[in-house]
């Protein structure tokens, strides 16, 4: 089953919304297979930004992800990774239409509030530098077959 990563952002957890962006993932029906509160490195913030290095905003980017805690965690489900980019809109938050994360939270591009892997490639990758593999757990949730047909 496909996976993604996602990080709700310093501002998002300095605003108290980490349980309404959960929320929004747990309501679509993506099981968490991972979740934790963590201060990012500078040295990792640099690893997950490294596409973004020598644009004139990655030295406020790693700033601003390194001011704060974050709130990571890995979601599971069919189509995940595209489904979960969905679900918070574009990076624009003027641009992202209402029932949207950055829809509803955001005005700032550079405060947007969610970050979620954006392909199978960099999903992969961004887990693998979040999560060590015993932080993840695979388990049966209930409500699985109420929200996954065979
Ligand atoms: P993310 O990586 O955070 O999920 O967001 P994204 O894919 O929608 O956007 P991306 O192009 O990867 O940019 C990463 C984050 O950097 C900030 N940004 N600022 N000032 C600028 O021109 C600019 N461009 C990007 C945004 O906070 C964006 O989420
Ligand atoms: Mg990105």
């Amino acid at each position: 089953m496909e996976r993604t990563l996602i990080i709700v952002k310093p501002e998002g957890v300095q605003r108290g919304l980490i349980g309404q962006v959960l929320s929004r993932f747990e309501s679509k029906g993506f099981k968490i297979v991972g979740l934790k509160l963590i201060h990012i490195s500078p040295e990792l913030a640099a690893r997950h930004y490294a596409e973004h290095q020598g644009k004139p905003f990655y030295e406020g980017l790693i700033k601003h992800i390194t001011s704060s805690p974050v709130v990571v965690g890995v979601l599971e489900g069919p189509n995940v990774i595209g489904v979960t980019r969905a679900l918070m809109g574009p990076t624009k938050p003027w641009e992202a239409p209402a029932g949207t994360i950055r829809g509803d939270y955001a005005v700032s591009m550079g405060l947007n509030i969610i970050h979620g892997s954006d392909g199978a490639e960099s999903a992969a990758r961004e887990i693998g530098a979040f999560f060590a593999p015993g932080e993840l757990l695979d388990y049966p949730r209930a409500t699985d077959p109420w929200i996954i047909e065979d």
